[in-house]
């Protein structure tokens, strides 16, 4: 068991579930970041789905014998952004990787744009992974050596009808995380971003994607062999890079996969996912 100890954001559910699931079966301590508490799914459409809390996530991983505590905070606030960071120091007292996972959508045509809509997902998709690195980065400095990545999407190099708003997110996470990467290469921090292709989440069932329909549906556990790889790189092993998914093992194969814990595993951890859902939401 490794003591490293990992932030997700988006853990609540969907693919930054798995990631936290993931990155536990593999030694990590997992801070598990998102607004919910309490499931009000039960019901709902897309109950499947849109079910999860920050704790049903972190107690998931302590039943397997693994180390995790769920966190609430609100990505578009500055100093819930703060305090998650300054709580998993206080806590675990170091920060060795920070997974960028939270995102929400924004479909609209760009005259029928709700602009308090638009400023939530900027909030969210960009800003606040820059903020995450603004308040993780002194301590990776500190110690030179960290890992971060972002989960973006097909949308930030592809059209996606209706999403203007959101495939303007994408790419700036994707800008931001590579400019990032260069100013931190000197102190051996990794900085990647990863496009997980067309998962079974909230996201995709809840919203109307349309042209993406023929690409074949991912379970979100399909994410975990990347996400764990590339959280143990460094800036001389692999940074600056926008990877799929799907390529994983192809065009960017480590030398050897990583192993999980067997007490912990998910099951999906070993695997090297196959060559199909290139490009998702
Ligand atoms: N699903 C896909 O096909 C697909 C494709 C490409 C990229 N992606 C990207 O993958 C990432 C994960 O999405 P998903 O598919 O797993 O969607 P999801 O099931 O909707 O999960 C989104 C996560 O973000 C959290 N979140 C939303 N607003 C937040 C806020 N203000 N503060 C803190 N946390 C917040 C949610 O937790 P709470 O509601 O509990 O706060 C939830 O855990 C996103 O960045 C998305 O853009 C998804």
């Amino acid at each position: 068991m490794s003591d490293r100890v990992a932030i997700v954001t988006g853990g609540s559910r969907g693919i930054g579930r798995a990631i936290c699931l993931g990155l536990a079966a593999h030694g990590y301590t997992v801070v598990v970041a998102a607004r919910t508490e309490v499931d009000t799914s039960a019901g709902t459409p897309f109950a499947k789905v849109a079910s999860g809390t920050i704790h049903d996530t972190a107690r998931m991983i302590n039943d397997r014998g693994g180390m995790a505590v769920g966190i609430k905070c609100d990505l578009t606030r500055e100093a819930d952004i703060r305090t998650l960071v300054a709580a998993a120091l206080e806590r675990f007292g170091r920060v060795d990787v920070l997974v960028s996972n939270a995102g929400i959508d924004c479909e609209s045509s760009v005259v029928d744009l709700d602009i308090d809509w638009l400023d939530r997902c900027l909030a969210v998709n960009v800003r606040a992974p820059l903020l995450l690195c603004k308040f993780a980065l002194p301590s990776m400095l500190a110690r030179k050596s960290g890992s971060i990545f972002g989960i973006t999407s097909g949308a930030a190099r592809a059209y996606r009808p209706g999403r203007v708003g959101y495939s303007m997110s994408k790419a700036a996470l994707e800008r931001m995380f590579l400019s990032l990467a260069e100013e931190v290469r000197p102190h051996h921090i990794a900085v990647n971003v990863l496009s997980p292709g067309r998962v079974d989440t909230w996201m995709n069932r809840h919203g109307d994607w349309p042209g993406t329909g023929h690409i074949p549906m991912a379970q979100p556990e399909s994410i975990i062999p990347a996400a764990v790889w590339l959280a143990a790189q460094t800036a001389t092993t692999f940074t600056g890079q926008v990877v799929e998914r799907a390529d994983f093992g192809l065009t960017w194969r480590p030398a050897s996969p990583p192993s999980p814990d067997p007490k912990l595993s998910t099951g999906g951890c070993g695997e090297y996912p196959g060559r199909n859902n290139r490009r998702g939401q």
